[in-house]
């Protein structure tokens, strides 16, 4: 993923110990440009996942004229999740969160049950391109009805998965890790994640 400029504007203000120069926020805290980065990848999935449920909700009540544009949202969403939304979880999973268990041992319990909701996550995202790639016109009137009805569910599922899961992680994940990793394995976690960010 791109990663964004800062999300503070940075002030310069020396550390009194080593004389060190750190960016701050406006409120004096210590900038986490890693965690900037992981906060805007959920913000821009939650955007993706709004537009997904819209788009599977109007497949459910609206008429039979705009099923195509709704599939072709759910299609466009999904496509979303498995790149960005998947580089994201590839991230979390080979760097972020071995980093987080080495220095914050209490986490590991929610970073468990957060990796087996990407495994659930994954697994629906694969069964969703199976029911849209199904769907076509030659199939009998109640077997599309059928199709279109394992899209909603698996679609509705995964809208519930997500959301919960980016919130869990914000709050249980990321905001203890913004509190408690000291600077230095700050940086070196921002180190790390641009790296494999940058990785071809
Ligand atoms: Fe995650
Ligand atoms: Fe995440």
């Amino acid at each position: 993923m791109v990663s964004d400029p800062p999300r503070f504007v940075a002030e310069v203000e020396p550390l009194a110990k080593n004389g060190e120069c750190v960016a701050v926020n406006p409120n004096g805290k210590v900038a986490n440009e890693f965690l900037a980065q992981l906060e805007e990848a959920h913000k821009s999935a939650f955007g993706e996942i709004k537009k997904f449920e819209e788009a599977a909700s109007n497949l459910q009540f609206e008429g039979k004229t705009s099923i195509g544009r709704n599939l072709k949202q759910v299609r466009s969403s999904l496509d979303f999740f498995r790149s960005s939304l998947l580089q994201h979880i590839d991230l979390e999973e080979k760097i972020l969160f071995p980093f987080l268990k080495l220095h914050i041992p209490k986490l590991e319990s929610v970073i468990h049950l957060v990796v087996t909701e990407h495994e659930d996550a994954r697994r629906n995202f694969d069964d969703l391109e199976l029911f849209l790639d199904s769907l076509s016109n030659q199939m009998s009137e109640m077997d599309r009805a059928k199709m279109m009805k394992k899209v909603q569910d698996t679609a509705t599922y995964l809208v519930y998965l997500l959301k919960n899961h980016l919130r869990v992680e914000d709050k249980g994940i990321y905001e203890v890790a913004g509190h408690e990793l000291k600077v230095e394995e700050k940086k070196e976690l921002e180190g790390a994640m641009g790296k494999f960010l940058s990785k071809p």
